[in-house]
């Protein structure tokens, strides 16, 4: 007795029949763009670790918002980079802060284009920890303070929406940091204004360029107390169940392309929109190597973000964001 051979490569045979079978499509709707903001004026200076990326200063930023937003791109994230650091980050909260003021401006040249603000302190403090510190009495050892870090980051939250941010996105993986920055965002009338929470954010060396251009290497030490364990899984599912209790509205995953496992663990034991952020080093390393002329970037790239929606991602967090609009664009 035979068995019939089964024909996958019949839905396979011209572009439009692979078109019309195809399970995923990636749009520029899906990407959020990260962007530097810094002080001074006449700044537009590449980072050395990832190429095409820069820090802005705000007399210049108008011109790129207009581009990314006539790209299609719905949204950007802000990151600070301060002239003044201090113990408790207070450039973080201040109202004329760089991400406060980069975000009154961005609202008024482009209304409907979603400023996302990351809520941490780490660019802030002189220590660059994402909380402040504490030296343990009987230990002498140095730490970051869990509860004394939250009312900083809360004044961090609602300064960032009372400027106009459209999302709170908060990084700093301190315990309790999404019931917070709701009840703080809820008593200064914010109600309305939805966190993105980076629930499951690993301790990962994928981050090294983001440090370069953020200038937020730890002083001392590194952010194993409050960034997971690369190794585990389980309890990257309490960490998002936790944020779910507390009342995030999007539950994100970082870094993104060594943890897709993790993502799609979320994406089917949750309910609210997954996040994948696109991290720094895989940024740096296909550029790195598409520099060297080793792979096609266009081809490396579209594959991987369209990876990480197949694993179950909604909204992908890129630095290649602008690039891949482009390349998925009509011709
Ligand atoms: C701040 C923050 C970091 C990143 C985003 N928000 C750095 C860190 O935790 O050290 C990394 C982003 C990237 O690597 O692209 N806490």
């Amino acid at each position: 007795m035979s068995f019939p051979i089964t024909r996958n490569r019949r839905l396979r045979t011209s572009a439009a029949l692979r078109s019309i079978v195809r399970e995923t499509q990636l749009t520029a709707n899906d990407f959020i763009y990260p962007i530097f903001v810094t002080e001074g004026t006449g700044v537009k200076s590449e980072i050395g670790s990832m190429p095409g990326v820069y820090h802005w200063s705000l007399d210049l930023l108008e011109q790129e918002i207009n581009e990314i937003a006539a790209l299609g791109i719905q949204a950007v994230l802000l990151f600070g980079v301060p002239d003044h650091k201090d113990e408790v980050g207070s450039e973080a909260y201040g109202n004329n802060s760089i991400v406060q003021r980069a975000t009154r401006k961005i609202k008024e040249w482009q209304p409907d284009l979603l400023v996302v603000a990351d809520t941490c302190l780490c660019q802030f403090t002189s220590h660059g920890h994402c909380g402040v510190i504490r030296q343990d009495e009987r230990t002498g050892r140095a730490d970051v303070d869990n509860d004394a870090s939250l009312a900083l980051l809360v004044k961090t939250a609602v300064s960032q929406a009372e400027a106009g941010a459209d999302i709170i996105a908060p990084s700093n993986m301190m315990d309790g940091f999404v019931q917070a920055i709701r009840s703080g965002l809820d008593e200064a009338g914010f109600e309305h204004v939805p966190i993105m929470s980076y629930s499951v954010k690993y301790a990962s060396a994928f981050y090294g360029p983001f440090r370069d251009a953020a200038h937020s290497t730890p002083q001392f030490g590194d952010r194993k107390t409050y960034q997971m364990d690369p190794a585990n899984v389980r309890e990257a599912l309490r960490e998002a169940e936790s944020d779910v209790v507390e009342g995030a509205d999007m539950l994100m995953v970082k870094p993104a392309l060594a943890y897709l496992d993790v993502l799609r663990l979320l994406k089917e034991q949750f309910d609210l929109p997954v996040v994948a952020y696109n991290v720094s080093a895989e940024y740096s390393m296909v550029k790195a190597a598409a520099m060297q002329g080793w792979l096609d970037e266009r081809a490396i790239v579209l594959e991987t973000l369209l990876g990480m929606k197949r694993a179950g991602a909604d909204i992908i967090i890129t630095y290649f964001a602008k690039d891949a609009a482009r390349w998925l664009q009509p011709r």
